[in-house]
C-alpha cells in the first residue's frame, strides 16, 4: 500500500512490491491482514450520562417503550444533557470518539438529538464540532432535534414542530453545524406528514437528509425519505416489501444496526439478508447511544451482521466500509483501499478476513491508521 499526503497511490502485490527505500516511512504488518478503516455512519454520541438503571429495568421485564412513555429514555438524557456544562460535553464527546478509533473505526457520523431545544442542540454541535476540530477522524455532524418530543411541549407536539422549523433548524443552518438534519419516524414519536415537514425545512435549509424509519413500526418514513432524495435510512427492523421497493427505486442506502435489535432483547433484525440479495447496498452502523445500543464496537456489529443477519464475512465488510462510506456519501474517498481513497486502514491482529467477525466480545485490531499516520496502536 503506497501512501502520499494521506491518500493511497497505489497497491501491489507479491514480487510486484516496488519498496526501494525512497520513502520517508515503511510500516511492516508482517503478514497479517490490512483492512479498510470501518465507517460508523449512525451514532449519537452526544449525551451527557449512560443509562445503566434503565438496562436493569428492562433485563427485569420492562420494555423499552413503557420505559419512554414514563418519562425515561431519551427525555431522561434530554434533562441530564440541559444540566450539563459545555466543556464537560465537549471532553466527554472526544474521550467517546476516541473508543471508536480503538476498535477501528476511521470514519464516523454523531448526530445530536438529546437537547431538543435551540440552546441545548447548539451546544450538542458544537461538541461535535469540537471533536471533529481535535481528533484525527472525519466526523459527519447530523441534526436531530426531531429524537423526541421534550417534556415541556409533551401536550404540543404541533408547537414543537413549529420550534424545529421556525427557530432550530435555521438556527443550526445558520451556525453552519450540521450537514446532514434526520428525525425519529415512529409510531408516539413523529408521524410521516410531520417528519415531512420537517425534513423539508431542513432541505430548504442547505442540510441533506437522513431518517430513522420502520424501527418498530411501519408508519411511512421510507417513503417520505424517498420522496426528499435522503441518502439513508435506518433501522427497518419493521421495513415491508413496498419500504424495500421505495428503498430500490431510489438511491438511499438501507442501514441496518442489529446491535440495537440485540441489546433491546428484541427477536426481530432488519431483513438484511433479503435486501442484499435485491441488490441493495445494505449498509452496517452501530447506533451506539445510551438507551438502545451501547457498544462503539463495529467487530460486535460484524458478529451479529454474520450471526443474526446472515451475512457472509465478505458481505459484512462490505457493509461496514464502503456501503457505509455511501449512507454518508463518501463513497469516492472513504471505505476503499484503492488509489486516490483516503489512506484509513485496519492492520488486524488476525492473518484473514473471516477471523474479524468469527472471534467474538474482543478487540483484535492492532493499529488504527488515518490519513496514512497511525493514531492507535496496541503494539508497543
Ligand atoms: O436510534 N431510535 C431512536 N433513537 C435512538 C435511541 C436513543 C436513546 O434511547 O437514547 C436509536 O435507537
Ligand atoms: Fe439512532
Amino acid at each position: 500500500l503506497e501512501i502520499r499526503d494521506g491518500k493511497i497511490t497505489g497497491i501491489f502485490s507479491g514480487e510486484s512490491t516496488p519498496f526501494s527505500g525512497e520513502y520517508e516511512n515503511v510500516v511492516d504488518a508482517k503478514g497479517r491482514l490490512v483492512s479498510p478503516g470501518f465507517v460508523d455512519p449512525h451514532t449519537h454520541p452526544v449525551y451527557a450520562q449512560t443509562r445503566e438503571d434503565e438496562f436493569a429495568m428492562r433485563i427485569r421485564g420492562m420494555s423499552y417503550q413503557e420505559i419512554a412513555e414514563q418519562g425515561g429514555g431519551i427525555r431522561n438524557s434530554v434533562r441530564r444533557l440541559r444540566e450539563m456544562p459545555e466543556d464537560d460535553l465537549k471532553r466527554q464527546v472526544v474521550q467517546r470518539l476516541l473508543k471508536f478509533i480503538a476498535y477501528g473505526t476511521t470514519t464516523v457520523e454523531a448526530k445530536s438529538g438529546y437537547g431538543l431545544d435551540t440552546e441545548n442542540e447548539l451546544k450538542s454541535l458544537r461538541a461535535v464540532k469540537y471533536a471533529r476540530d481535535n481528533l484525527p477522524m472525519e466526523i459527519v455532524p447530523t441534526f436531530m432535534g426531531a429524537h423526541e418530543i421534550p417534556d415541556e411541549y409533551r401536550d404540543d407536539k404541533t408547537g414543537y414542530v413549529q420550534l424545529l422549523c421556525e427557530e432550530m433548524i435555521p438556527a443550526v443552518s445558520d451556525a453552519n453545524l450540521a450537514e446532514y438534519c434526520d428525525a425519529f419516524c415512529e409510531a408516539g414519536v413523529f408521524t410521516a406528514g410531520e417528519t415531512e415537514e420537517i425534513l423539508r425545512t431542513a432541505l430548504d435549509n442547505g442540510m441533506k437528509l437522513r431518517l430513522h424509519a420502520d424501527e418498530f413500526e411501519a408508519i411511512g418514513g421510507v417513503e417520505v425519505a424517498a420522496s426528499l432524495g435522503a441518502h439513508s435510512v435506518d433501522h427497518l427492523m419493521a421495513v415491508t416489501e413496498s419500504g424495500m421497493q421505495a428503498i430500490d427505486d431510489s438511491d438511499m442506502v438501507p442501514t441496518v444496526l442489529p446491535g440495537t435489535t440485540f441489546f433491546l432483547g428484541h427477536d426481530r433484525y432488519a431483513p438484511a439478508r433479503e435486501m442484499w440479495d435485491r441488490g441493495l447496498p445494505v449498509a452496517l452502523a452501530t447506533d451506539y447511544n445510551p438507551g438502545s445500543s451501547m457498544t462503539y464496537s463495529m467487530q460486535m456489529i460484524l458478529n451479529l451482521a454474520c450471526i443474526k443477519l446472515r451475512l457472509t464475512p465478505d458481505e459484512a465488510l462490505q457493509a461496514a466500509t464502503y456501503h457505509a462510506a455511501g449512507a454518508i456519501a463518501r463513497e469516492d474517498h472513504k471505505g476503499c483501499l484503492s488509489p486516490d481513497y483516503d489512506a484509513d486502514f485496519i492492520i488486524w491482529e488476525t492473518g484473514t478476513w473471516d477471523q474479524v467477525p468469527y472471534e467474538y466480545g474482543t478487540n483484535k485490531v492492532l493499529s488504527t491508521f488515518i490519513g496514512g499516520e497511525q493514531v492507535w496502536t496496541r503494539d508497543q
